[in-house]
């Protein structure tokens, strides 16, 4: 069976939603670690109440780089196949990428290269577009620019705030986050120059 890390930061519906993936059998694939920068982290809370191994590395005052090899070493005895952040609201530095180079995924809330960073359903209002929607992506050094896994689009209201968009959204972040691990974790795929392409119809899965 194939090992997840998520790395959060707050809330992890995210989290759960792959939990949930995996325990109804949607996803196949098990869950060897939650790891959160903020002691405060609802998710954390949830994956110890769901009986998950948790990790917390406060990250607050501490260097990106350090940080990074700090939970480089904490993830070792956890032998994850792949890294997942669901709402992991940092950088993910050097150390971390070098020893899992290819092998981490992210989650953001916009049809990516549009809005990256911070406060992304605010700037899509702002911008005054018709569609945002959600990306997966493997995570690089940049903010936000890995090779993009898959995207949902969802519509914007006239009626919407921020808030109002990130729930829409929210709910095909929960959809095809566990579609892309599936299909990262079936190996099922190539990358050509930027683009994510899959090698054979896939017949099990999420
Ligand atoms: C999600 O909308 C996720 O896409 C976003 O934070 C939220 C976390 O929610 N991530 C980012 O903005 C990363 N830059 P959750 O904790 O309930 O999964």
């Amino acid at each position: 069976m194939k090992r997840l890390a998520i790395l959060l930061s707050g809330r992890g519906s995210n989290f759960e939603a792959i939990a949930r993936n995996i325990s109804e059998g949607k996803l196949e694939a098990e869950i060897a670690v939650v790891v959160s920068n903020n002691p405060d982290a609802k998710g954390l809370e949830t994956a110890a109440g769901l009986g998950l191994k948790t990790v917390c590395l406060p990250s607050k005052g501490v260097d990106t780089g350090v940080w990074a090899a700090g939970a480089v070493e904490a993830l070792r005895p956890f032998e994850a196949d792949l890294i997942c952040l669901a709402g992991f609201m940092r950088r993910v530095g050097g150390p971390l990428l070098e020893a899992y180079a290819g092998r981490i995924l992210n989650i953001h809330p916009s049809l990516l290269p549009s809005f990256p960073g911070l406060h992304v359903q605010q700037q899509a209002l702002d911008y005054g577009v018709k569609y945002s929607g959600c990306t997966v992506h493997f995570v690089d050094a940049g903010l936000d620019t890995g090779a993009i896994v898959k995207q949902a689009a969802v519509e914007v209201k006239d009626s919407d705030d921020a808030d109002t968009l990130a729930a829409r959204i929210l709910v095909e972040e929960h959809r095809i986050y566990s579609e892309a691990i599936a299909l990262v974790l079936s190996g099922r795929f190539k990358i050509q120059g930027r683009r994510v392409v899959e090698t054979q119809a896939r017949t099990a899965g999420v």
